[in-house]
């Protein structure tokens, strides 16, 4: 009987059967334990191994050589399975840390100035190169400045129109002081500083125009879609010997044409009320094209300074004479951007702000 025939298919199984369960094994721990059950200490190479002990001389070579190959054809299986299990490995590593070259790089995001303050910009600019100055007074104002002293005085109805904080302290004559609810109060300011600066011009009889506006923050109880209890205004004030209503619709409606980039627009001067004007108007704006076309939008008040509001500002009002307009730059910066709810400005978005430039 050949009996090196039978031992060699013994030995082939054994071969295919290490091979079989090292490509069973999913993991380097278990490759490592079937490692074990064929070239281990008590594993079947082993005990093959052993075996030879009982042979001849002349069968334990070539059973012995017979053996080796089969050893080092389960140790190449071995070998090959851990590369195997490495390469997957890695492959699934690399996949996991995949880069797309091809990406842009990353960049510091670009800052810009928020939509309001853009407005405010263009709004100073046009008035600038019409020869208006720009001032500038304090959001906590008395209420002489605020009320009083634009024929509003204590206990008057027109006060209710404008609702606003106060705050627990007074000027030295008792006013309180409250927080501004207009920009109007600037007329005062900057009229009665004008008229000190230029005394000597004033008494001679030669004072140079009062034309200014005054841009800032105001405060009102509001709180929708078109009032935030924060806002802005923009005041204008332009007073002189012969200032008329003319001037006003004038410049008005060439700052509109500047800041809304048309000549496609036309004006509406609309009687109204204001305590410190007449006579007053609202002025509203109406475009030819675009999507708001043809829909009056109001977006200010305006009038001939009140005689007792330049009396209020130490001036004759048998000699001074114009007019004066109060705006929502919120308002305008809406229709320039086409935004319909107020409050976007304010909540600090982001992505809102972002689209402004
Ligand atoms: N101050 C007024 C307001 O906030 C707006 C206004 C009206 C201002 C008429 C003016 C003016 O200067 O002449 O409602």
């Amino acid at each position: 009987m050949n009996a090196t025939a039978s031992d060699t298919l013994d030995l082939d199984a054994l071969v295919q059967q290490a091979a079989e369960s090292f490509g069973q094994a999913a993991t380097p721990a278990d490759l490592e334990n079937a490692k074990a059950r064929f070239l281990g200490k008590s594993g079947h190479v082993t005990a093959l191994m052993k075996g030879l002990a009982q042979l001849s001389v002349d069968e334990k070579k070539t059973r012995g050589a017979a053996i080796n190959v089969a050893k080092q054809a389960i140790e190449a299986a071995l070998t090959a399975r851990r590369q195997a299990l490495a390469d997957a490995d890695l492959e699934r590593q690399l996949q996991a840390e995949a880069l797309d070259v091809t990406l842009p790089g990353r960049q510091r995001g670009q800052g810009g100035l928020h939509p309001i303050s853009l407005a405010w910009e263009r709004i100073e600019q046009i008035f600038g190169s019409m020869g208006f100055d720009v001032a500038d007074g304090p959001e906590i104002e008395s209420d002489w400045f605020n009320f009083t002293a634009l024929g509003n005085p204590p206990n008057h109805p027109a006060r209710s129109m404008q609702d606003t904080f106060y705050v627990d302290m007074s000027d030295d004559e008792g006013h309180p002081y409250c927080l501004r609810t207009h920009t109007s109060p600037m007329q005062i300011r900057y009229a009665t500083a004008h008229a000190r600066k230029h005394a000597a011009a004033l008494a001679r009889g030669d004072m140079p125009e009062v034309r200014v506006i005054a841009p800032g923050r105001t405060y009102r109880v509001d709180n929708d879609a078109t009032h935030s209890p924060m806002f802005h205004q923009v005041e204008g004030l332009w007073l002189g010997e012969n200032v008329s209503f003319k001037d006003l619709k004038v410049t008005y409606l060439n700052f509109c044409k500047a800041f809304f980039e048309t000549d496609d627009l036309i004006l509406r001067f609309r009687p109204s009320y204001f305590p410190f004007t007449e006579p007053s108007a609202e002025i509203d704006i109406q475009f030819q094209t675009g999507p708001l076309a043809g829909h009056w939008l109001e977006v200010s008040g305006s009038g001939q300074v009140h005689p007792q509001v330049v009396r209020n500002m130490g001036l004759d009002p048998e000699k001074y004479i114009g007019f004066a307009f109060g705006s929502g730059i919120d308002r305008l910066a809406m229709l320039r951007y086409g935004v319909n709810d107020l409050r976007l400005f304010f909540e600090g978005d982001v992505r809102f702000l972002g689209q402004f430039r």
